[in-house]
């Protein structure tokens, strides 16, 4: 038999093949909530401009709410014979209200309807991800405080570099996050256009009311190009792109997970909550959650790759390649939610070891910039001198294996005579810390500042 919706022209059915490529219903069923909502805007625009007659678009109406709700409750048969969301609600319509549930498709194709219900859809993922990263934010911005004052190592290059305050790194996050939340919301503000009405690709001759349909499903405005409308998969890409940076973001702070919860390093613990075992090393605790989630960033950005390969050699305008636009998409934002879910539950989980991070803090001579800085200030030697004389005494530091602070005086003085015991008020990781006073850097008083303005922000109580 020939397909209902479309098969005037065809004389049989497809081939079993041609239905199993077409169809699209295993995943653009989760379009299902905004294909409805979409559907009924655009059967009362018709109704109200009186392209279709009142108590048809009553009836139509109806017949969708009755299809929500069978859906939603479970009761709905989706037929990979009817291809799409589309057509199997389209269908289902027909079976309960009769003939005038043709009339719903009046001025509008797959293609504008696609278009608009991915955007929906896109758009109520972004709000979704977006909640969910400033939970994380908050998870972030709460520990922070807790640690304004713990010092840890700072690393360039992995290696010790200068003390830092474990709270001045979760912050680091909590700015990364905020740029990301803006990616989001400047890929929504850029989405919210509306496709339908676009109809197949020309637009239509039919008097619709655009700015109706528009204004009921939340748009800021119909699109003006129907070409561009039905065509383009941009919002996609660009949702992708904030995606694949987020999880970024996200697997980098994983890897410092990963990391520090090493037995070899040993500078934070997670809970059992948070760990596994191993089915044969008794003594093991995997950080999987964290290793999963920069494992993920592999799919988010392989899914944006996906979407920009698909696009890239597609004349206007609809193309069936277009329906490959999905999968991805649903897919890599499905793992980056349960990325940040696992990340938000893993900054509760964690415990620094706060004696391990500062002991590690002052090894590796961490504090040397200190020393050299003490010199420029207090004794002006130019900076470059500054550097060499601090070489030479961290060199004599290490042959004796001692810390900078454990150095005699005297043994200073023998490099450089003009050092007085003043120097030691900076070489202390602590002392350290507490003098990075300049905006953004990590003293623990601009840590606590810094985490109450974002606590604030985020709506949360300031103690
Ligand atoms: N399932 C299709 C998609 O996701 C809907 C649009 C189909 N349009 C068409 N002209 N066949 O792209």
């Amino acid at each position: 038999m020939s397909n209902k919706m479309w098969g005037g022209r065809f004389e049989t059915g497809p081939d079993a093949i041609m239905e199993e490529i077409n169809a699209s219903i295993d995943f653009d069923r989760h379009l299902y909530r905004q294909d409805i909502a979409a559907s009924k805007a655009h059967a009362d625009m018709l109704g109200k401009q009186g392209i279709i007659a009142a108590d048809d678009a009553k009836n139509i109406a109806h017949g969708l709410d009755t299809i929500l709700s069978e859906i939603e409750g479970g009761k709905f048969t989706f037929k990979r014979a009817l291809e799409d969301i589309h057509m199997n609600v389209e269908s289902r319509l027909t079976e309960i209200i009769g003939p005038s549930a043709g009339r719903l498709h009046t001025a509008r194709s797959r293609n504008d309807q696609v278009a608009t219900d991915f955007r929906l859809w896109m758009r109520d993922s972004i709000d979704t991800i977006d909640a969910a990263l400033a939970a994380y934010q908050l998870a972030l911005a709460t520990k922070a405080l807790e640690h304004a004052g713990t010092v840890m190592p700072g690393f360039t290059h992995l290696q010790t570099a200068q003390p830092v305050t474990f709270g001045h790194h979760l912050l680091a996050y909590v700015e990364m996050t905020a740029r990301d939340r803006g990616r989001f919301a400047d890929a929504r503000k850029r989405l919210n256009e509306m496709p339908l009405g676009s109809a197949a690709l020309a637009g239509t001759s039919f008097p619709l009311d655009r700015d109706m349909t528009a204004k009921a499903l939340g748009f800021d405005r119909p699109a003006a190009n129907s070409l561009d409308a039905v065509s383009d998969r941009d919002f996609a890409m660009e949702t992708l792109a904030a995606a694949s940076i987020a999880s970024v973001h996200l697997s980098r702070f994983a890897e410092e997970i990963v990391m520090w919860t090493s037995p070899l390093v040993g500078l934070v613990k997670l809970s059992d909550k948070f760990t596994t075992g191993s089915s044969i090393m008794p003594q093991k605790r995997n950080p999987d959650a964290a290793e999963l989630v920069r494992g993920k960033t592999g799919r988010i950005i392989g899914a944006l790759n996906g979407i920009l390969i698909v696009m890239k050699g597609l004349p206007l305008a609809y193309a069936k390649d277009m329906q490959e636009d999905k999968e991805g998409v649903m897919d890599a934002l499905s793992a980056l939610s349960l990325s940040i879910a696992a990340m938000t539950g893993m900054v509760g989980d964690l415990t620094p070891d706060a004696t391990k991070m500062k002991k590690a803090a002052g090894e590796g001579y961490a504090t040397a910039t200190d020393l050299a800085d003490w010199l420029v200030r207090t004794l002006k030697i130019p900076f470059r001198d500054a550097h060499h004389i601090t070489g030479r005494i961290v060199a004599k530091a290490a042959a004796d294996g001692v810390a900078l602070h454990k150095l005699s005086l005297a043994d200073m003085q023998a490099i450089e005579a003009t050092i007085t015991d003043d120097v030691f008020n900076v070489l202390s990781v602590d002392k350290s810390v507490k003098s990075r006073v300049s905006f953004g850097g990590t003293a623990p008083k601009n840590v606590k500042t810094q985490a109450k303005r974002w606590l604030k922000k985020l709506g949360h109580s300031v103690p």
